[in-house]
């Protein structure tokens, strides 16, 4: 019996098969990219493999190439790369190389692609699909360790599929060895009843891939068959063996839209069981959206329909109430979300209260305990602690000390059709409702501003400033007109007195 792995110890080079045309997706974005939640498909897969720490990861892509580079050089991973140190990182992956497979010639041609790239590298190649997303380090690294401890030369992950039509089945022969994979296409009705198949996860040593040229053509599909190596490896004595390791939910493989829809479902319910673990309460959590680049701390209670994307920290004792989307921003401890609120790109400090129907717009800076109340819009603003803006507010481009109130209807005119220019307003002052601050302006320490003003010039500290009109009141001017107006509710009440009104 063959066996080329005993020279191999422990390298390890991870090939993603990532270039099919995807057609049963019935989508024109690469199948590979649509995503779990905010993650493409094939940036699961490059996480789950980076786990094991390979020297290389090659990932075939096809004609789509640059869309699919760009895609996973924009897509937030963790630095698992030389001189990484834990946490989320964006931006090119450093050990990532892309190879090209001009024609989907099937899974057996696309990794055949590969072998000028790996001409060199002598160890176990990983072999992975990038459309199996929620597959894990640590089933992998159980897979490859099995797959050393045998010695083999190929092995693969196998599970029990309730549904086995969209997969190879694994033929086994009287001892129980795997002899090859048919796939539902080419297989009889009685392999058909067969539910052991084939995940798409294989280990594969690296002498063993000058094989690949001896897969036939299926003419059938026009493909080349990666499954149809291992009845080619077994015919010639290579050691080899299928981990029947894998669940169903894991390993599962997405070639449509609904099998898409399913996996998130499988992921949402998985980070979830992972949170509460970790002290925290989904009052549904069925309707939430969670990246898996979300870090929510214990005590936290989270309200249906809430969205927490991209990198996005939650700390513990805070609540979250309905409908509440928070994208890439970091949320400390007990702070309180309400209803229908965005938050983006910004940091809430403690105990801080935020909405109902509040926008949080990229670069703002929120004190503890201050509170933004309903429909209160914030952009690239600093807001100092306890400082309040209650109600309909648009502050931008604004720093906002401590204890300050914003009064109802304020807002900062930053923008003259050109240039953005600084609101500046300093602890303790007092905006009255109905104000508008036409920046660059400053409203000095403790001062005070009149509702209903129009602000243009700074306000010293510890000053009052109005900048409203005297209030002028015409008695009984309105009598005549409210007769024909209304008639029913003035006609008789109110006599005109032309003396009184001289
Ligand atoms: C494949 C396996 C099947 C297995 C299933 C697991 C083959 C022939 N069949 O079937 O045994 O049960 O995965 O999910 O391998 N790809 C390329 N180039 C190509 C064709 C495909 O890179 O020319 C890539 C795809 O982008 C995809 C992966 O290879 O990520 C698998 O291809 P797909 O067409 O989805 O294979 P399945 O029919 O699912
Ligand atoms: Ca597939």
């Amino acid at each position: 019996m063959k066996n080329v792995a005993d020279s191999n110890v422990l390298k390890l080079a991870v090939v993603i098969l990532a270039a099919g045309r995807g057609e049963r997706m019935g989508s024109p974005l690469p199948k590979v990219l649509h995503g779990i939640f905010d993650k493409p498909m094939l940036q699961c897969v490059i996480d789950s493999a980076s786990g094991l720490k390979p020297s290389k990861i090659v990932i075939v892509v096809g004609k789509n190439y640059g869309e699919i580079k760009d895609a996973i050089n924009k897509s937030p991973h963790p630095p698992f790369i030389k001189g990484g140190r834990g946490g989320i990182t964006k931006g090119k992956q450093s050990n990532l190389s892309f190879v090209i497979q001009k024609k989907p010639m099937g899974t057996g041609d696309a990794l055949s692609m590969t072998k000028t790239f790996l001409k060199d590298f002598r160890g176990t190649i990983l072999v992975l699909n990038g459309d199996v997303p929620l597959i894990t380090s640590e089933t992998l690294k159980k897979f490859l360790s099995l797959h050393r401890k045998g010695r083999n030369d190929i092995s693969l992950i196998s599970f029990a599929a309730t549904n086995p039509a969209s997969y190879g089945r694994i033929l086994r022969d009287r001892n129980s060895r795997i002899n090859s994979i048919v796939e539902d296409n080419d297989a009889t009705e009685a392999q058909r009843k067969i539910t052991e198949v084939n995940s798409g996860v294989y280990a594969i040593e690296s002498g063993v891939l000058s094989l690949l040229k001896e897969i036939p053509l299926n003419t059938a599909k026009g493909e080349y068959y990666l499954t149809d190596v291992i009845g080619i490896a077994g015919n010639k004595g290579y050691k080899m063996n299928a981990y029947c390791i894998g669940s169903e939910d894991e390993m599962m493989g997405v070639n449509t839209a609904s099998e898409l829809m399913k996996a998130r479902k499988i992921f949402r319910g998985r980070l979830a069981d992972a949170w509460i673990k970790k002290g925290v309460t989904f009052l549904d959590h069925d309707s939430i959206f969670i990246s898996g680049n979300v870090v929510i701390g214990k005590n936290t209670i989270i309200y249906p329909d809430v969205c927490l994307e991209g990198m996005t920290e939650i700390g513990s004792g805070c609540t979250i109430y309905p409908n509440v989307r928070i994208v890439d921003s970091v949320i400390k401890d007990g702070v309180v979300v309400k209803d229908s609120t965005v938050i983006e790109g910004s940091v809430i400090r403690a105990r801080a209260v935020v909405g109902p129907f509040a926008h949080i717009r990229p670069g703002c800076d929120i004190g503890s305990e201050a509170k933004i109340g309903n429909f209160v819009e914030i952009k690239k603003s600093v807001i100092g602690d306890r400082t309040k803006a209650s109600h309909l507010s648009y502050l931008g481009d604004a720093s906002i000390g401590k204890g300050v109130n914003i009064g109802a209807g304020t807002i900062t005119c930053n923008y003259d059709g050109k240039k953005k220019s600084r609101t500046t307003i300093e602890d303790g002052a007092f905006i009255g409702s109905d104000t508008q601050l036409i920046a660059p302006v400053k409203v000095g320490k403790g001062a005070y501003v009149g509702a209903g003003s129009t602000i243009t010039k700074c306000v010293p500290p510890m000053s009052l400033s109005v900048s409203r009109a005297d209030q002028k009141n015409i008695e009984g001017w309105a009598i005549k007109r409210q007769f024909k107006v209304h008639p029913d509710l003035f006609g008789t009440k109110f006599k005109v007195n032309k003396k009184k009104r001289k």
